[in-house]
């Protein structure tokens, strides 16, 4: 049989591009849906160099992967526009993109997968890097496998937002802490039956554990995970369309000026599996 679509791994541990993909088969092709979900369980992240879809379309592509996160009231609801521009009312929160994260990690059901679309980029600006959680489980020994295997994780606004503004106003305090908070699991075991590791900015301590000491394995987890030989950049062109599976992996910007005109469009497929 002949692959619906060819791939080029990107680094060892995650990452393909997609060889042989233009705007007319991410819209058309019937294979493709199948094949581009195959990848994604495969790869973590696919690349798709300068196919330029539009807003429209890359919504109509979304639709073909599964039901689309929606935010009523917004001009396209299934498109949030990932800008650090002021007129921005999001612009706060994706501060906090800058740190290893999990997007959604504090509803009750992340979202299945992301679909960012290269919108305005400057030159040299603002790279996202991606690194698999999958691995990161993988490569614990089989005595750290079993000392994690039962631990629970306390994920918080605050854990987010701490690094950002490391001295708080008591109002900035009292409003992160009126936010409801959510364990999970360390290590969710999914419906395919691999396994990964839960980690990243939201995580803020672990159930039962001295605070210091769960910080300090969660950090060490995360340090671990995001060795730079186990992550994948992509440098941004205009055009360019990288989907990630939100499940098995962490994601950040790096190198961003926040006062560039950067701006990607995220479509976001909705998620199907609880973590646990
Ligand atoms: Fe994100």
């Amino acid at each position: 049989m002949v692959a619906a679509i060819s791939m080029k791994k990107l680094s060892p541990a995650v990452g393909a591009e997609a060889v042989d993909v233009d705007r007319h088969r991410l819209l058309h092709d019937p294979e493709l849906p199948g094949a581009i979900l195959g990848a994604l369980e495969d790869h973590g992240v696919l690349v798709f160099r300068e196919v330029g879809l539009d807003d429209d379309e890359e919504v109509a592509f979304g639709r073909r992967l599964g039901d689309l996160v929606g935010r009523p009231g917004h001009p396209i609801p299934e498109i949030t526009a990932i800008t650090q521009d002021a007129a921005n009312p999001l612009a706060d929160y994706f501060r906090g993109n800058m740190q290893w994260h999990i997007d959604g990690a504090m509803d009750d059901i992340p979202c299945k997968a992301g679909i960012l679309r290269a919108h305005v980029i400057t030159s040299g600006d603002g790279g996202t890097e991606f690194a698999s959680t999958y691995a990161a489980y993988d490569d614990l020994s089989d005595e750290e496998k079993e000392q994690v295997a039962d631990l629970r994780v306390v994920h918080s606004l605050e854990a987010t937002l701490r690094p950002v503004y490391p001295d708080p106003t008591p109002a900035q305090l009292a409003d992160w802490r009126s936010r409801p908070t959510r364990e999970h699991p360390l290590v969710w075991e999914h419906r395919s039956g691999r396994k990964s590791l839960v980690l990243g900015a939201t995580a803020d301590h672990v159930v039962g554990m001295e605070e210091q000491e769960g910080r300090k394995l969660l950090a060490d987890l995360l340090a671990r995970a995001t060795r730079s030989e186990r992550v994948v950049r992509h440098d941004w062109t205009v055009g360019d369309m990288v989907i990630w599976d939100n499940t098995g992996l962490l994601h950040r910007v790096t190198d961003h000026d926040p006062t560039s005109t950067r701006e990607l469009r995220r479509v976001t497929v909705a998620g199907e599996e609880t973590i646990r």
